[in-house]
């Protein structure tokens, strides 16, 4: 990295100053510009000395050893025989800063200063001779160290090319997830939309023919009588199918307080009391095993198990029977809606929590979508089952205390 790359500086000179392929590679990564600004911000903080000031701080390393060696007579031994091996810190600097090249040329200057001193020793050849090995480790030294630095540079430049690969995979891989997500929600809503739209045009078609009829002066009392009310229950279910779909879209925060489930079944009983017995449906309440005071919202729990009691009672013959059973858990409360109906066939069953999902003439298929979206904001889990003879059973597991997911 040069040490022209000023932190400072703004994009445009930025470019300029850094060298391109280190531009390019953090480019490809597909950083932003402020990005790649910081990252070669850290990169400026790492850098190494210049080729020159490292070149110059080898022939300085070299020159003092030089000095100290020649300058300290032979009568202080030991200290010259220490700054004789002075030479070979420049040796291995030059091997790190430049590699096997770096440190075979640091042992020729290394030489070239050491030699006269040899040359002055020749009336003790043995001497001499313990010298000139001394040359010799210092090429090896050299060359050794060199090579081992430029093995530890190439892999170091091996595992930022790789780092940077990684980067840059990482970075298409999040992309593509966020268009996979984009995408689901697109086709989820164009989904919803399309049903949404077949909900509607229904009842609309019919208050537009019972309007028709009324306009019409042919039309009977009796006739125009019957037209309104066919408006009146459309819109009713118009209207019921907003409310359910804003349920479903946006579903409020759920509000927590102890509940009482033994008095919300009951309390449950009493609303749609009057509708069972017009049914000949009999309800029944079971309470295995009584549960602690549960954490939870009452009016959204209420909702959920009257959604499940009036599907029961819808399809339920007259003369069956309607089961709620209450029971405890290690970790929280169980309850069950069983019914004795015509259940659901095996090939619906994993269709019955979508929304608009719906097999009666006057449903809106949302009953159990926002049953599955509470129970989940709740903490809880629902299930459907068909039972071994006849009927549904939905079962839910709430815990206590409440485990709300967002
Ligand atoms: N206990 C049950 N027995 C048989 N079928 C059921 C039962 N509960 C639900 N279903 C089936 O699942 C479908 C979806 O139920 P859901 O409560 O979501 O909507 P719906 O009851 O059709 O409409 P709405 O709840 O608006 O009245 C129902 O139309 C019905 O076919
Ligand atoms: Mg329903």
């Amino acid at each position: 990295m040069q040490s022209q790359c000023h932190a400072d500086a703004p994009v445009g000179r930025w470019h300029k100053k850094c060298p391109l392929d280190v531009w390019e590679i953090l480019e490809d990564t597909g950083a932003t510009s402020s990005e790649i600004q910081g990252r070669i911000r850290q990169l400026t903080a790492m850098r190494r000395p210049s080729t020159s000031t490292r070149i110059l701080a080898t022939g300085l390393g070299i020159l003092i050893a030089s000095v100290l060696h020649y300058l300290t007579p032979h009568s202080q031994l030991l200290l010259h025989n220490l700054f004789q091996k002075l030479y070979y810190l420049p040796i291995v600097y030059a091997a790190l800063a430049f590699g096997g090249r770096g440190g075979l040329a640091a042992a020729v200057v290394s030489t070239i200063c050491y030699i006269p001193h040899i040359l002055g020793w020749r009336h003790d050849p043995e001497y001499a001779m313990s010298q000139y090995a001394e040359l010799i480790l210092f090429f090896l030294v050299g060359v050794i160290t060199g090579a081992l630095a430029d093995q530890g540079r190439k892999r170091r430049e091996e595992l930022e090319a790789a780092t940077t690969k990684l980067e840059k995979v990482y970075r298409e891989l999040q992309d593509s997830f966020e268009q996979i997500k984009r995408a689901d929600r697109l086709s989820a809503v164009g989904q919803l939309a399309a049903s949404l739209a077949h909900e509607i045009r229904n009842p609309l078609g019919s208050i537009e023919g019972a309007a028709n009829l009324i306009q019409s002066p042919a039309t009977s009392a009796e006739i125009r009588e019957g037209s309104l009310n066919i408006i009146r229950k459309e819109c009713q279910r118009l209207n019921r199918l907003l409310t359910n779909l804003l349920d479903f879209a946006r579903p409020r925060q759920p509000e927590f307080r102890s509940v009482d489930l033994v008095r919300l079944v009951d309390s449950i009983f009493t609303l749609v009391g009057p509708n069972a017995q017009q049914q000949h449906v009999k309800l029944m309440k079971i309470v295995r095993k009584a549960p602690r005071l549960l954490e939870s919202d009452p009016e959204q729990l209420k909702q959920v198990l009257l959604n499940l009691v009036i599907n029961g009672i819808q399809a339920t013959p007259d003369g069956g029977e309607i089961e709620v059973v209450v029971d405890a858990e290690d970790a929280g409360v169980f309850i069950a809606v069983r019914d004795q109906g015509i259940g659901i066939p095996p090939e619906d069953l994993e269709r019955i929590f979508d929304p608009f999902f719906t097999t009666k003439e006057s449903g809106t298929g949302l009953g159990l979508s926002v049953a599955h979206r509470v129970i989940t904001h709740l903490g809880g889990s629902i299930k459907a089952e068909r039972n071994p003879d006849r009927g549904m059973t939905f079962s839910l597991s709430l815990p206590i205390p409440p485990r709300s997911k967002q």
